[in-house]
């Protein structure tokens, strides 16, 4: 299966969480990740991770891309996560038209909102090309723990029907942002419990 992680925004946590469902989910499943983000970061912290547990790999042309996704649609035993770079290509286009699943973080702060109707225009277009509904999972991230009500923007997501906002929210948490800069996940170092309990229950609802 193909789970994308896409959002044209930069910086709402992608490849965050992009590595962390890599590190976990490969514990129990073959993963593949592919690194569209034109920083390479996953590449980059694999290289740093120095482990075999999972492959990331990149492509340069939209035409081996496809053929990838192509190859690798009805494939059940491995995960695919696509790591989507915060911008509108392409190459991105095709990574949330090949999804099977898609994850779309957002942080709570009403401005947002801009950002995801930029990100539902994209949606629409493909559509349009496509002639398929499309629906993202969004994931509220890097949350401030002391923010409780999220009523507001959660109501304005759920009026779109591209989007179904997720009952799972990942706070801001320091040793996610440390255990990725020395190429682990927020699973496999020894951390706040809430944090590991937030990210198991994201993955659990996303139903993999
Ligand atoms: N839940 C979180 N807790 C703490 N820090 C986080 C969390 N999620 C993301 N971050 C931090 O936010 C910053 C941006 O995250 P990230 O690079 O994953 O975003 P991105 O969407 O992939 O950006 P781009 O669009 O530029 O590729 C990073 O410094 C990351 O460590
Ligand atoms: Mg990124």
């Amino acid at each position: 299966m193909i789970l994308t992680v896409s959002h044209q925004k930069g910086g709402v946590g992608k490849s965050t969480i992009s590595w962390n469902l890599a590190v976990y989910l490969s514990k129990t499943k073959k993963v593949t990740v592919i690194d569209l983000d034109v920083q390479k970061t996953l590449t980059y912290l694999h290289n740093i991770r120095n482990k075999n547990d999972f492959n990331v790999i990149t492509f340069s042309d939209d035409k081996t891309f496809i053929d990838y996704i192509n190859n690798h649609e009805n494939i059940k035993d491995e995960i695919i996560i696509i790591d989507s770079g915060g911008f509108d290509s392409s190459m991105n286009r095709l990574a949330i038209m090949g999804a099977d699943k898609l994850v779309t973080p957002v942080s709570s702060k009403f401005i947002e909102i801009l950002g995801l109707q930029t990100y539902e225009n994209i949606l629409f277009e493909i559509e349009k090309t496509n002639g398929t509904i499309i629906q993202t999972n969004v994931i509220l991230n890097n949350i401030n723990p002391i923010v409780k009500d999220f009523k507001d923007i959660k109501n304005f997501i759920n009026q779109s029907k591209h989007f179904n906002i997720m009952k799972s929210v990942l706070r801001q948490r320091a040793d996610i942002s440390n255990s990725v800069a020395n190429g682990l996940g927020i699973t496999e170092i020894k951390s706040n419990e809430k944090a590991v309990k937030e990210f198991k229950d994201f993955v659990k609802e996303l139903n993999i």
